[in-house]
């Protein structure tokens, strides 16, 4: 990390929380720690840098994101060093500051430059530091949000944005493999569409069909192509990845597809896969060879990749009206996660 120069305001709370987690047993995304780092968007320049206690925002009622929908995130994770526990270790965040610009760009908000994100995480994980976990499993979990904030009811981007990065400690996503059923009645989204930005829409897409799935007693979906039904694109939150006869394939991110989001974990897995010496196969995998590879006993295992769940291996995939299951006794995901998280936490060397 550079030295830092931006003029970031630091409010300290007097009133840590700290002390009321119970680090063994942290669900996902439900205690936020002590502060968060603001920015704002105003006269087409970032102002007002600060560190501050987490509160809520004041809004009005006419704020634009909230009926419009300008409002984008990231997710990334803090460990502590394996190594040297005082020290906190967060993998690849400039990947994340440059994702969030993409997504910026493509719903008209201002980008915010990568000094301000890195230098307002730095800052807020120094002050936070006692709340990055040291428990097996889990880390702390970092959002970076923008969304608008022009009280305006007319359809425009806004010009005016808040920029703020909050954290939570966090344990495991999933706690066991997903049961995922093919969709091809709702889709995420569509070529030409937003599904490779980050953006707050696409998730509150997924609700309903995901809704409709658990009470048929799925974990998540697999989404399939918005035009031909027939690809497998992403699942709920993550990308996918298919073991077929040793060889791992996973669908294609921009520039060759516009509709999945490029999750930043995902091309580190591919990294470790080819270190390893796997073949990997970035290309469109569709639900049809996934089942033959099922039925002829081809499918080694497949998993889920994202920031939250990290690898997530799935247990069956249901595609009409058929549960096929997968072999049980698939523990690479595991040695694969745990590799990953060797990184992150800085027992393995990351060699990029
Ligand atoms: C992440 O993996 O960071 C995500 O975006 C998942 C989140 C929606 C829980």
């Amino acid at each position: 990390m550079k030295d830092l120069t931006l003029d970031i305001r630091i409010e300290k709370t007097e009133n840590s929380r700290l002390s009321t987690v119970d680090f063994n047993n942290i669900p996902f995304g439900k205690t936020m720690s002590d502060h968060m780092f603001v920015a704002d968007y105003r006269d087409g320049k970032w102002q007002d840098l600060r560190v501050v206690p987490y509160d809520s925002f004041q809004l009005s009622p006419a704020t634009s994101s909230l009926h419009y929908g300008q409002s984008i995130f990231e997710g990334l994770k803090a460990f502590r060093n394996a190594q040297n526990a005082e020290e906190v270790l967060v993998f690849r965040p400039e990947e994340n500051a440059k994702r969030l610009n993409v997504s910026a760009e493509r719903i008209c908000m201002p980008t915010i430059p990568e000094e301000i994100f890195m230098e307002g995480l730095h800052t807020l994980l120094e002050i936070d530091r006692e709340w990055v976990p040291n428990t097996p499993d889990s880390s702390l979990y970092i959002r970076p949000f923008m969304f608008a904030t022009d009280s305006f009811l007319g359809m425009r981007p806004s010009e005016t944005y808040t920029f703020a990065i909050i954290t939570a400690p966090a344990g495991k996503y999933y706690s066991k493999a997903l049961r995922l059923k093919v969709e091809k009645e709702f889709a995420r989204t569509a070529p030409g569409g937003t599904g490779f930005a980050k953006v707050a829409g696409n998730y509150a897409a997924s609700l309903l069909p995901a809704k409709l799935a658990a009470e048929q007693g799925y974990d998540q979906l697999l989404y399939t192509d918005a035009k031909e039904r027939k690809y497998i694109e992403e699942s709920g939150t993550m990308n996918v990845m298919f073991d077929i006869d040793g060889t791992f394939v996973t669908s294609p991110t921009i520039p060759v597809e516009d509709t999945i989001l490029r999750s930043i974990t995902r091309l580190t897995v591919i990294e470790l896969l080819e270190e390893m010496g796997k073949k990997v196969e970035e290309r469109h995998i569709s639900v049809e060879e996934v089942i033959t590879a099922i039925k002829e006993g081809r499918l080694n295992g497949a998993f889920g990749i994202g920031t939250a769940v990290t690898i997530a291996p799935f247990a069956s995939i249901a595609d009409e009206g058929i549960d096929y299951e997968l072999p049980a006794d698939y523990t690479f995901a595991q040695e694969l996660k745990d590799k990953f998280q060797g990184i992150q936490k800085g027992e393995i060397e990351d060699t990029r």
